[in-house]
């Protein structure tokens, strides 16, 4: 454990946060579950954190000595992008979200979601692949980083092929960076560019997985996908994607617009991705329905479970639904010792699964 547990400071600016990471405890100190897997490759447990949290290298690190085993260094270009405006993490007042609600009303306090409101800022290139090399150099084995990269074209009228070659671009510089797998993110909520929805495109979502993988050869390659509650859009998605990737997460978020108490819209009135514990119960859902479309298809997809993890019980129920591994956001960054509480809770009982 580090000697001091900081946290994600939401009153302050991304590049505020960037620019001050906590120090990292030791990363060596193992607690390793039998035969556990991320996508073909070993792990010490299936608990990581996904694309959000982890916005260098410093941030990596200090995760990981907090017990996460795979650290998914939050979404990079192959250019400078900026971030939002504040508010960037914005919290909400809700119960578990379908899908189908539309508006939701801000919160004072956390209550455990949030609107998240980032549009997927990048370091430069350079600055980000030097990073990378350095972060995997920093970990011991047993632990895995993840690179999350997203296409990015000059305009949003680009064609698919070209969006195609800048997500393969992103994902042959972070292999080369040392990265133990590639994630693609197919579902930001947040952008209204080519690049936010590929998940409800199951022909383009192919092209460019199909790009990815002919640039990354047999690395691990994880697609990101934001909420599908229908069966049909469900399995023509897994058949687009089953031949190039190894595995899907799911969910990234249930979209929303969101509105202030004198009912005044944040965001200029644009919906944004609702993480945190709303996200659970539908993403869980979600996670039962792919899993069990896969099982039918007999396909070797496999699935890692996201969405308002923040107890050991969460993590069981998404093991239970046929995911291989969990990733938290939310929870890991209002209590970052909940990966430790969680694996402790984890190892108490006989099994990962109930
Ligand atoms: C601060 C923050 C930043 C995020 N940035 C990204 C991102 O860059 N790329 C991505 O694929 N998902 C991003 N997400 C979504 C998370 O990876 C995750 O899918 C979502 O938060 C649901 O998990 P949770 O309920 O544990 O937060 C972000 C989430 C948060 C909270």
């Amino acid at each position: 454990m580090p000697d001091h547990i900081s946290v994600y400071d939401r009153t302050r600016s991304y590049t505020w946060n960037y620019d001050h990471p906590p120090a990292a405890g030791r990363t060596d100190l193992k607690q390793t579950f039998d035969n556990c897997h991320f996508c073909r490759l070993p792990v010490d447990s299936p608990l990581g954190i996904s694309a959000g949290p982890l916005l260098n290298g410093r941030w990596c690190l200090y995760y990981a000595s907090l017990g996460f085993d795979v650290l998914t260094y939050k979404t990079v270009r192959s250019r400078y992008r900026t971030c939002y405006e504040m508010p960037n993490l914005q919290p909400v007042s809700c119960g578990q979200l379908s899908g189908s609600e539309t508006q939701l009303r801000t919160s004072k306090v956390m209550q455990g979601s949030w609107a998240v409101s980032f549009g997927m800022p990048s370091q430069d290139p350079d600055v980000w692949r030097t990073d990378v090399e350095w972060t995997r150099s920093q970990l011991p084995t047993g632990k895995l980083l993840s690179v999350s990269v997203v296409g990015t074209t000059a305009t949003a009228a680009a064609s698919i092929h070209e969006l195609a070659d800048d997500y393969a671009r992103c994902a042959k510089w972070a292999v080369e960076s040392g990265a133990d797998c590639i994630e693609t993110n197919f579902s930001c909520p947040n952008v209204t560019t080519n690049d936010g929805q590929l998940f409800q495109q199951p022909d383009d979502a192919q092209l460019v997985a199909q790009a990815v993988r002919s640039i990354i050869g047999d690395i691990p390659y994880i697609v990101k996908i934001g909420r599908i509650p229908d069966r049909s859009a469900a399995t023509a998605l897994i058949h687009s994607l089953a031949p190039f990737v190894d595995s899907l997460a799911m969910t990234n978020s249930i979209t929303a617009t969101v509105a202030d108490p004198h009912a005044n819209l944040l965001f200029d009135g644009q919906p944004r991705g609702i993480c945190g514990d709303a996200v659970r119960t539908a993403s869980i859902l979600q996670t039962a329905m792919f899993a069990e479309i896969i099982k039918e298809q007999d396909l070797t997809l496999r699935l890692i479970g996201v969405g308002g993890i923040s107890k050991a019980e969460h993590v069981r129920e998404y093991l239970a639904a046929g995911a291989e591994a969990v990733h938290l956001a939310t929870a890991a960054m209002i209590n970052p010792s909940v990966g430790q509480q969680i694996k402790d809770d984890l190892m108490r009982s006989a099994t990962l699964a109930d």
